[in-house]
């Protein structure tokens, strides 16, 4: 079995960050997304495994990521010149997929469970596509499977107006080989992609044995800024972990499960877990709250931060109250004077909220 992670697409909905990188590499508790889907493949014992990159994001990924020995696994990179759709990027791969089953994950989801038991049922059952389903709030951002009295799959719709349910498919999939010839006869949708969601529908059409499974526990697209930080306190609330490998000063207090890096300095502040602090930062005269991470090479003084995610190299100066906020590398955040004025130099589609 192979597994095939998709790395491409636009990551519009996450601008301004995906201008300059890619959405799946954006920190989640101080880990990039993609290591957690590559984990979690891995841990299922996947080895062989496609990822496609964009042209724009593409060498990012390859130099963060590697060729996935640090996880026992081997990574072929694979071009998908525009992002075409789910399908079209299958389709892209098809040169590495083969014959062979495999396993299609969204490098921007995190799911709380292993997939594993997904694999066995796979296999016991001899089915053509198994896909995982749960509900949602906001139906009809999704795409959305349509089960009948007797739990039998009858209808997939993508990102329907009216939806049928609130069953969203989950970004991981397994299809036999099957799925080629279904992906082949494909034309794209409305939105101009070729819809994963259409060659399903068309195996369930074609008679094929496609499975179902509802997802226990929780899953996150990260593809927005309010996900990303419902997913980093997720992620922290479930797997982190209190670890102090920087200094801290007899003024400060670290309570609960909050992770340090090594040549990080806490000076006369309150850090309250869980959190994530990277390394080499200065934490100064400063309260951070819960479900909080932050970058290395960041310092943030004489400020109040809570529930938000800071990438690498963020200095947030004197400011009373930061919280729900997602904010880039090496971006600055001060307050110079006591004036109500803002004072902004914003890259295009930031977004400021106060
Ligand atoms: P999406 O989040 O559906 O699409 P996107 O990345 O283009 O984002 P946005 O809607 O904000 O513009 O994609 C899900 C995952 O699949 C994500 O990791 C990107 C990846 N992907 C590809 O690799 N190739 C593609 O053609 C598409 C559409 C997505």
């Amino acid at each position: 079995m192979k597994g095939l992670i998709l790395s491409g697409g636009k990551g519009t909905r996450l601008r301004p960050l995906t201008h300059t990188g890619a959405k799946q590499l954006v920190p989640v508790a101080n880990k990039p997304i993609l290591h957690y889907v590559i984990e979690n493949m891995a841990k299922a014992g996947l080895q062989d495994l496609g990822v496609i990159i964009s042209p724009e994001t593409g060498e990012s990924i390859k130099e963060e990521v590697g060729d996935g020995s640090r996880w026992g696994v081997e990574l072929t990179y694979i071009l998908q010149a525009e992002p075409g759709g789910l399908a079209h990027a299958v389709k892209t791969a098809r040169g590495f997929l083969q014959d062979s089953p495999f396993v299609m994950y969204l490098g921007d989801n995190l799911i709380g469970s292993g997939i594993n038991h997904l694999l066995d049922s796979f296999r016991q059952d001899a089915l053509d596509a198994l896909i995982l389903l749960k509900e949602v709030e906001n139906p009809s951002q999704f795409g959305i499977a349509e089960v009948d009295g007797q739990g039998r799959l009858v209808r997939l719709v993508e990102k329907p107006k009216e939806p049928p349910t609130n069953l969203a498919l989950v970004g991981v999939y397994l299809f036999s080989p099957c799925i080629h010839q279904a992906i082949d006869k494909l034309s794209p949708s409305w939105r101009g992609e070729l819809e994963i969601t259409d060659a399903i529908q068309m195996l369930l059409d074609e008679g094929k044995r496609v499975g179902w499974q509802s997802l226990e526990g929780w899953w996150l697209d990260t593809g927005k800024k309010d996900d990303l930080l419902t997913a980093n306190t997720m992620v922290l609330d479930s797997w982190g972990q209190r670890e102090i490998l920087g200094e801290v000063d007899a003024a400060s207090q670290v309570s609960g499960r909050v992770s340090i890096g090594a040549g990080t300095q806490i000076i006369n502040s309150k850090i309250r877990g869980p959190g994530a602090i990277g390394a080499h930062c200065l934490i100064k005269d400063s309260f951070v709250g819960p479900f909080t991470s932050i970058g290395d090479h960041s310092r943030v003084e004489g400020s109040v931060i809570e529930h938000s995610v800071l990438l690498s190299g963020v200095t947030v100066f004197q400011v009373d109250r930061l919280e729900d906020s997602l904010i880039g590398r090496y971006a600055r955040v001060s307050r110079h004077n006591r004036h109500r004025s803002l004072q902004l130099l914003l890259g295009d589609d930031a977004v400021v909220e106060f």
